[in-house]
């Protein structure tokens, strides 16, 4: 295995014909993949990635070849485990499903998406809730995923143009790649247990709050809070004790900075966030790659 220093700069970004994200994630991490590639372990073992959203880091290790030992995937949001595990187990019902999405979008417009978007299919087939997942994400306002307590999806309809609703090859080259990859339905403490000395852990968790207004938490229904930065400060430190490899993407505020001020390397990134629930505050915000 290589080092990571493999063209930090292209980012893998023009990997044609290889695995990419099959969705759009807040906080998706494909425009700092440079920097991602750049501050990685020079060798690993097992991959463990336990927030791992839309996966991007993932997809460009797998691309360059660094998981050979095999991966772990993991996220506390249900319905978007169940769907990477219908990509990976279901691609052709998923597909299915998605074109039938695809022909209720255009006869249908905003009107289906609403439909949809009430009807949650949490009780049918990994296939059926992955489809739901992906076409919401698709054609939803700014592919945000977001829910209320009670785990109700309340983003408003995206009005995008053309949306690729079903876009098969994308999922099925994803699907290629998930083959012999264990993804879990579990909370991030789950990786303390299962990582082992020479694995390498990344963590992006839901961002510490730029400010009281700017909350973004909503990934899952409990959200993500004060106390849980701390037990992940505490579980990297006890990872690094038993020599597993961490690194971690946190927005780059003074608590963060306190957070990991002992025993951690902090690398600031600036990048342009795309993603923020009014549309203010959009721009340049400071991110830490922390290792
Ligand atoms: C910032 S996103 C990850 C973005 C991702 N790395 C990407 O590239 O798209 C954070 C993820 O953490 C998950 N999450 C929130 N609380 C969690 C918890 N307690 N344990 C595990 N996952 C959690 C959310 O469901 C969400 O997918």
């Amino acid at each position: 295995m290589e080092a990571a220093r493999i063209d930090p700069l292209t980012g893998g970004r023009t990997f044609r014909g290889r695995a990419i994200p099959f969705l759009k994630w807040a906080g998706g991490k494909r425009q700092v993949l440079p920097y991602l590639l750049a501050a990685l372990p020079r060798r690993f073992a097992r991959y463990h990635e336990p927030f791992v959203g839309g996966g991007a880091l993932f997809f460009e290790l797998h691309a360059r070849g660094f998981l050979d030992a095999g991966a772990v995937l993991s996220d506390g949001n249900l319905r978007l485990v169940r769907t990477w595990r219908a990509v990976r187990d279901a691609v052709d019902e998923l597909v299915e499903r998605l074109r039938v999405h695809a022909e209720g979008l255009e006869a249908g417009g905003a009107d289906y998406y609403y439909a949809v978007r009430a009807a949650i299919p949490d009780e049918g087939s990994d296939a059926e809730l992955g489809a739901w997942l992906i076409f919401l994400n698709r054609t939803g306002f700014n592919g945000l995923y977001r829910v209320n307590r009670k785990g109700g999806f309340n983003v408003p309809f995206g009005r995008y143009k053309n949306p690729v609703v079903c876009d098969e090859p994308r999922l099925r080259a994803a699907s290629a790649v998930l083959r012999d990859v264990d993804i879990r339905h579990e909370d991030f403490r789950a990786v303390g247990e299962r990582a082992e000395p020479g694995d390498f852990v990344y963590f992006d968790p839901p961002y510490v709050p730029l400010n009281a207004t700017s909350f973004f938490t909503s990934y899952t229904e409990k959200g993500f809070g004060p106390d849980d930065q701390v037990a992940l400060r505490d579980l990297a430190r006890a990872l690094k004790r038993r020599k597993v490899r961490v690194m971690l993407s946190n927005h780059d505020t003074p608590e963060v900075r306190k957070l990991y001020a002992r025993g951690f390397k902090l690398t600031p990134i600036r990048v342009g966030r795309a993603i923020n629930s009014v549309g203010s505050g959009r721009g340049k915000v400071g991110e830490l790659v922390i290792t």
